[in-house]
């Protein structure tokens, strides 16, 4: 922070009233999300399941699900949202699973788990890695990090994770391979069902990042699209990680971790008492766990049902599809065939970085692809209303960006 910027705590407080309008003036330069100008970060469901979230949310705030003794109520309703979740992802009988804060959080947790597995039950010495895609979102580096993990990055084919790369680079001190349900940088699905039949024969743990996909893919299957299985269905795979607050629509830090069964979700936990304050059992990295997170998951699950999902899925594969299309009629390619609300497409003759830029200029904050150099969308509910004003500043933003000099679009 800049010391310039620096401010001391006020000496007296202030009205509420006074410091709403002052944090609606800081809100002035953010993006206009709900304008569905924002195709990364956020999930725009519509106003009625934001409202449903708030309300939710503000209800069990202040209590902790820290405390399952003394909030029973978040327990149950982090209970029954595991359920719905392995109920989509196809949970054999015995399959378990827990709210974490965030994709991040499962992921990291899912390699913590498998990683004393390997430890405890395999009797695995010596350093260990991981096995991942090139795709792979960084959250798997950064767990690994902590953990002091290889991670071992094996190349794509069309945009997909390579199997027989994958078991080449796997060996006894691999505690995790993993495959994507979608990959973030592509949207694209990768090969689970070879990723499990590896997992099989070498008896690997496969971890499948559904964080984008894991409650969106079902849906889109129901409503028709040929999803190949990516889950609990296929043998092989012995952990999940799903996002609420992705497709889910409910609040943001909310994720689900998923295990074949309870056997494997013990690894995960953390039991101690070598301290003056008595046992703490946490089943997750967070010690306090914001109650809000799991009742607004709870209640915007309840509210849009199979059925509002659906509906709600609906509307992003239909803005996938226009835009799809579109962007192959302005002279973009779509790279690989993304099937869910993510999608990348490239051209060469423009510098694709500068037509992100262009379209910032717009009012469009969108994401990118680097490899190759791609216009990246997370597509919403909402964008269905505005694929065709974004396909038309798209082909005002090419003709701009000709001659411009390349950009960097850094974002994030
Ligand atoms: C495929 C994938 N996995 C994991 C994550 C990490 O999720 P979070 O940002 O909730 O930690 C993301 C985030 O976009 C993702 O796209």
């Amino acid at each position: 922070m800049l010391a310039a910027m620096r401010q001391p705590l006020p000496a007296t407080g202030s009205s509420w009233s006074d410091l709403k309008a002052r944090m609606l003036g800081y809100a002035a330069g953010d993006v206009r999300w709900r304008d569905g100008k924002t195709a990364v970060y956020v999930f725009n469901a519509g106003p009625e399941v934001e409202m449903v979230q708030k309300d939710a949310y503000a209800l069990f705030m202040s209590e902790n699900g820290l405390g399952p003794a003394a909030f029973p109520s978040l327990k149950r309703m982090e209970d029954e949202v595991v359920g719905f979740g392995l109920d989509l992802i196809h949970g054999p009988p015995g399959a378990a699973g827990n709210i974490t804060a965030g994709g991040t959080d499962s992921i990291t947790m899912a390699i913590k788990a498998a990683r004393d597995y390997a430890r405890k039950a395999r009797g695995v010495l010596g350093p260990l890695n991981i096995v991942v895609p090139r795709s792979a979102h960084p959250a798997f580096d950064k767990a690994c990090a902590l953990m002091e993990i290889e991670v071992r990055r094996t190349p794509l084919v069309d945009y997909l994770a390579d199997a027989a790369a994958m078991a080449a680079a796997a060996d006894g001190s691999t505690v995790m391979i993993v495959g994507s349900a979608p990959n973030f940088p592509y949207g694209l699905m990768d090969p689970i069902a070879a990723l499990s039949e590896l997992a099989v024969a070498r008896d690997l743990w496969l971890h499948v990042d559904a964080c984008v996909g894991g409650y969106l893919a079902p849906f889109v299957r129901m409503n028709g699209e040929a999803i190949a299985p990516f889950d609990f269905a296929l043998p092989g795979v012995r952990s999940m990680s799903a996002d609420l607050h992705k497709y889910g629509y409910c609040a943001k830090g909310a994720s689900t971790v998923f295990f074949r069964s309870a056997e494997l979700q013990a690894f995960m936990g953390f039991d101690f008492k070598d301290w003056p304050g008595g046992r703490m059992v946490t089943p997750t990295l967070a010690g306090t766990r914001p109650g809000g997170a799991i009742s607004a998951a709870w209640a915007v699950m309840n509210f849009l049902g199979v059925a509002g999902y659906r509906e709600k899925q609906a509307l992003v594969t239909e803005a996938r599809g226009r835009i799809a299309e579109g962007v192959e009629a302005l002279g973009f390619t779509v790279l690989g065939q993304p099937q869910l609300g993510l999608l990348a497409f490239t051209r060469t003759d423009v510098d694709c970085l500068a037509v992100w830029a262009k379209l910032r200029e717009r009012g469009w904050f969108t994401g990118v692809t680097t490899e190759p150099k791609s216009l990246h969308l997370m597509l919403s509910p909402v964008h269905a209303a505005v694929a065709g004003e974004y396909l038309a500043d798209l082909a005002w933003a090419i003709e701009a960006a000709k001659g411009a000099a390349p950009a960097d679009a850094r974002y994030a």
